[in-house]
């Protein structure tokens, strides 16, 4: 079997990929672009994508390549560590951290001409020596905390800290923003959030602050609250094809990230024997298992922290009914045998019978925390690739 080259024909669809890969991820461009034309159709206001999270498990500097032959040339991340490798590879495209940077950060920040947030006036006059220094004027946001109780200046810091950016030439604020907590569930601490980014609004175009970007939104208010729209929206999850909110039929998003794994082995097992680590499971009958090179190493079954009650309840769910299989074919889940292992696991292909060593299964996992190891491959204009660009 080739491996694929780059504009290799969509062939991992098909019953024998072409592909060399036991596992890995197939990031599909056109479905994001798709999903970026379902943003645009719904805002009146820019759209800057997030790329936290190495682009929510996507690759960021493909994602980010990818979005600036779109047009986006704006982009977020959280930290330096993550604008880095974007910077790095694609060139020309703006990108804000959405954390302030540390003190030992500031000359990276200049040289790759990164926008920071800043929250307090020591960050704003340490950046300011190093911009000077550099002689390289550098833009700034500033971020308030209106409730999550994370990152930001208290509303009355304002305007003292955009203040101090007017004393220098050396920065130039950019924008002003907030995060909401609770967007997905709490409307009233929502608009409560932005009303304090809206005073502070007042305040400062009073002061003569009139060219300035002013965000809130993340994919959740975007979809539940317009007036939070602004002048700029901050969208990740829906970008990516899913939606923390119940979306109305006017949105059609599409899936842009799965994991994937072949067939490695099939075996036959009588009733009675037992499969995986421990000894846990024991066949009931005779069956037909396939082992996938697939395990908690790569992120299989890895949950979310979650809190004592939703710890419960899952407890409680899973001794009445059992949790679906992460593992499926033609989203048929194909049931788990025994103990995932860290690089194998084993399912049942009973109802599969068509399927034979080498076959694609899919398997279900948080994109973020997908093990990096997993190679990335990527769809678009309908042909994989195994890189982008
Ligand atoms: C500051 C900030 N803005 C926007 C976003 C994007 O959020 P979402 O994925 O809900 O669109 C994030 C992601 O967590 C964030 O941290």
């Amino acid at each position: 079997m080739a491996a694929p080259s780059t504009g290799t024909p969509l062939a991992a669809h098909t019953k024998t990929p072409q592909l060399k890969h036991s596992a890995w991820i197939e990031v599909n461009l056109d479905n994001l672009q798709h999903n970026l034309g379902e943003l645009e159709k719904h805002s009146k206001v820019p759209v800057l994508p997030v790329l936290k999270g190495d682009a929510y498990g996507h690759g960021a500097p493909a994602i980010a390549a990818f979005l600036k032959k779109q047009g986006y040339k704006r982009l977020a991340v959280s930290t330096v560590d993550e604008a880095l490798p974007i910077v790095r590879k694609v060139r020309d495209v703006s990108i804000l951290l959405l954390t302030p940077p540390l003190p030992d950060q500031l000359d990276l920040v200049c040289k790759y001409r990164l926008t920071p947030t800043v929250c307090t006036g020591k960050l704003i006059h340490q950046l300011t020596a190093i911009a000077k220094a550099k002689g390289q004027r550098t833009s700034v946001e500033l971020k308030i905390d209106t409730g999550l109780g994370r990152l930001g200046a208290r509303l009355e810091e304002i305007p003292m800290l955009a203040a101090l950016i007017k004393k220098t030439p050396w920065l130039k604020l950019q924008g002003v923003f907030t995060h909401f907590s609770a967007a997905f569930a709490d409307p009233v601490f929502t608009r409560y959030q932005l009303s304090q980014l809206l005073e502070v609004r007042t305040l400062l175009q009073a002061h003569g602050w009139h060219e300035l970007y002013w965000h809130a939104a993340n994919s959740a208010a975007f979809v539940l609250y317009p007036e939070s729209h602004l002048n700029l929206v901050r969208i990740g999850t829906l970008l990516y094809g899913q939606s923390p909110v119940p979306l109305d039929d006017s949105w059609q998003l599409l899936p842009t990230w799965e994991c994937k794994a072949r067939i490695i082995q099939i075996r036959q097992f009588a009733k009675g024997e037992t499969i995986g680590y421990g000894r846990e499971y024991r066949t009931k009958r005779p069956v037909r298992a396939g082992i996938i090179p697939l395990g908690y190493s790569h992120g299989l079954m890895l949950e979310p922290e979650k809190s004592p009650w939703r710890q419960i309840g899952s407890v409680v769910g899973r001794v009445i009914i059992s949790p679906p299989s992460p593992i499926s074919h033609n989203k048929k889940p194909l049931p788990i045998l025994g103990r995932i292992g860290m690089g194998l696991t084993c399912v049942d292909l009973s109802s599969v019978p068509e399927l034979e060593e080498g076959d694609v299964v899919t398997a279900a996992m948080r994109r973020v925390t997908a093990s990096q190891s997993l190679p990335k491959i990527y769809l678009v204009g309908g042909r994989l690739r195994q890189e982008y660009p």
